[in-house]
């Protein structure tokens, strides 16, 4: 595509997302078609052997995409967590795959691996942790939840776990978590070689919090019994209710024991901003790792995660290998982050962008003051429901409300 093209063409592209941006409050959120409609509507082309005019090809993508897709980010959308994209991050998305970088090595991305770690820096101080901290940008919340995951396996399992494994061996691990946990702990434990077995589902209590004195006899029980116990993992912000696990005592609990702890806030870790946030989610400071998802809260464009490590050498203690065909060495004085060693990827994409533009185009403020917003609307909700005689409200926690349908005259 010549140049002169690609400016035509992406003008047209750029005033036809603008159009669908603004239009988007009147549309619907969904046209509800099923699948065989929609694939009808695709139809089943063979591999075209031929191409076409780009902006013909452009202009017929993004009718197929708004005519048939579901918006996130339209204002009566409440189905989840995933916020909408902000309009920054769609352009940053745009920039970080003109510049193409590989945000595996340093060397292949100086200024994309400064601007992750930078990113990383600012996403920790917005929630509190150490600044000091490891860290990298991720897909969403599974993988960011596998990174702290992975990291405890390796540094609590008292053998070499990444050379030996997990097999043939007299002793077992454990891992911890509330009945309430969202399901990316069933991937870990499976993918990772533990095994579903190895999660002790600790009970939840009426109002979804892990209840610690249950975990703390799980954990004597699983130790008279031989069993080595590895990690516990607390929720800030349930999957299905918000609901902020009890992480103050549960950090306690870690210290007595020495197990890790990983603070699933995929969801609900950016709440911890607020300076009248609940003390338990201010407490995501004493957590080993924290698993944390721009994609919802801080209002990215899919995909974005995160997961923050306290200790910063326990990434590379966990992923890193250096094969003789890698030479990324820099000489100075200031070792380069090479973001291979820290993760499960090895070329990896610009991330970082969308998450460090927007920091920058509204500052934390407007981040503090949009969750904010949201937390009481979930709360003005619940009010409603409460006083309707047809509703029952049942929980309220950060930006979700649950309630039920009642109805009196049947
Ligand atoms: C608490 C929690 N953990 C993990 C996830 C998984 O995140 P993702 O869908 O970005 O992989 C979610 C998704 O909603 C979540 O709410």
């Amino acid at each position: 595509m010549s140049a002169y093209d690609f400016r035509k063409i992406g003008h047209k592209l750029v005033d036809e997302i603008a159009g669908f941006l603004e239009s988007l409050p009147e549309r619907k959120v969904t046209e509800s078609q099923s699948v065989a409609e929609i694939q009808n509507v695709l139809g089943n082309a063979s591999l075209p052997q031929e191409g076409m005019d780009s902006a013909q090809l452009l202009k017929e993508t993004t009718d197929l995409l708004v005519d048939h897709s579901l918006f996130n980010g339209h204002p009566r959308f409440w189905g989840y967590v995933t916020s909408s994209a902000a309009p920054i991050g769609i352009l940053g998305d745009f920039l970080a795959s003109a510049v193409n970088q590989n945000v595996g090595a340093w060397q292949l991305s100086p200024i994309a691996s400064e601007i992750e770690a930078q990113t990383i820096r600012w996403i920790a101080e917005f929630i509190g942790y150490n600044t000091d901290c490891g860290g990298l940008m991720v897909s969403g919340g599974n993988m960011a939840n596998f990174v702290g995951f992975l990291a405890g396996r390796k540094s609590k399992t008292p053998w070499d776990v990444r050379k030996e494994g997990l097999q043939n061996r007299d002793e077992q691990v454990r891992v911890y978590c509330s009945d309430a946990t969202h399901t990316w702990v069933h991937k870990a434990a499976d993918l990772f070689g533990l095994g579903t077995d190895a999660i002790r589902w600790i009970p939840s209590d009426i109002d979804q919090h892990m209840d610690v004195a249950k975990l703390e006899e799980q954990i004597e029980t699983d130790i008279k019994l031989g069993f080595i116990p590895l990690l516990v993992a607390a929720s800030a912000g349930t999957v299905a209710t918000g609901a902020v696990d009890p992480i103050n005592a549960i950090a306690d609990l870690c210290e007595n024991y020495q197990l890790w702890l990983h603070v699933d806030g995929a969801y609900g870790a950016m709440a911890a901003a607020l300076p009248e946030a609940h003390e338990d989610l201010k407490a995501i400071h004493r957590a080993d790792s924290v698993a944390l998802d721009p994609h919802k809260w801080l209002y990215s464009p899919i995909e974005a995660g995160c997961t923050l490590v306290r200790n910063a050498q326990d990434l590379p203690d966990t992923f890193s290998f250096q094969p003789d065909y890698y030479q990324f060495d820099i000489e100075g004085d200031q070792p380069p982050t090479n973001y291979y060693e820290l993760g499960l990827q090895n070329t990896r994409g610009f991330r970082a962008l969308k998450v460090w533009l927007a920091f920058r185009q509204v500052g934390s403020s407007a981040f503090v003051e949009t969750i904010r917003q949201d937390i009481q609307l979930a709360q003005a909700m619940y009010d409603a429901f409460a006083a309707h005689e047809e509703l029952e409200a049942f929980t309220c926690h950060l930006s979700i409300t649950t309630f039920r349908y009642v109805p009196q005259y049947l």
